[in-house]
């Protein structure tokens, strides 16, 4: 049996409004109606599972995982960090899923309209599994900040998007890690919608001279805790439990 320790009461001052009418789309998909909690099947609860085989050697290394003629075009950089629950104890083999827009701040997707050119070395998405100690580690390209259609004139500040599995496909998480010293963070309306800055803060991830790989790549430090009052904040938990 898995030990699911104490409950922590969601903290409502640290994780942002479902609304918020400076982040445009939340208007339309913020609930208006109260919310129903349902409780997990079992099939929910025990699977789908993935297996550990289905990792493959590229997945976190972003800089080869796509890459057809060379490397892609960028600053490179190690992100390195480790999954903790509310008590800072390890959290081992959970699945990490990581996705980016490339060095120009262009996703690869079809729906991307954004004039900055794709690199055709770079596909933006690998994954990981966190070991023993609950750590990860992936590199890649450091991603540029891009414009998107919310206000007159908003920029995303560079950020990886981060999805975190927990026993079963039905316990997802999904973040955003942020770059340290970087002055779009606090442009940004997205970001805006935290109400502490300490939480923002836990988004922005350090810059490790101690771990840069010399001639190589910088690093940067990133750790996620998966509840309680030091919970990173996870965006797809705004409207509930
Ligand atoms: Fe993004």
């Amino acid at each position: 049996m898995v030990d699911q320790g104490t409950f922590y009461q969601r903290d409502r001052s640290w994780h942002p409004p479902a609304f918020s009418a400076p982040y445009k789309t939340t208007v339309l998909r913020s609930p208006q109606q109260p919310l129903l909690s349902l409780e997990n099947t079992i099939s929910e609860l025990t699977g789908p599972v993935f297996g550990h085989d289905k990792i493959g050697p590229l997945d976190n290394d972003l800089i080869r995982n796509y890459a057809k003629t060379g490397d892609p075009i960028g600053q490179r950089i190690v992100v390195y960090g480790r999954v903790l629950d509310e008590n800072a104890r390890p959290v081992p083999g959970a699945l990490l899923e990581f996705w980016q827009a490339n060095a120009g701040g262009r996703y690869r997707h079809k729906k991307e309209t954004y004039l900055a050119a794709i690199d055709p070395n770079f596909g933006g998405c690998g994954r990981a599994i966190t070991d023993e100690d609950g750590r990860f580690w992936f590199r890649t390209i450091k991603p540029g900040a891009y414009p998107w259609p919310n206000g007159v004139n908003d920029w995303r500040p560079a950020h990886i998007h981060f999805s975190v599995f927990g026993h079963a496909f039905a316990q997802r998480l999904i973040t955003q890690m942020y770059f340290e010293g970087d002055p779009m963070i606090w442009q940004d309306p997205i970001v805006a919608t935290i109400p502490d800055k300490t939480a923002i803060e836990q988004l922005v991830a350090a810059l490790d001279r101690e771990n840069t790989l010399p001639m190589d790549s910088l690093a940067y430090k990133f750790d996620i805790v998966l509840r309680g009052r030091r919970s990173t904040m996870f965006e797809n938990r705004m409207e509930g439990n």
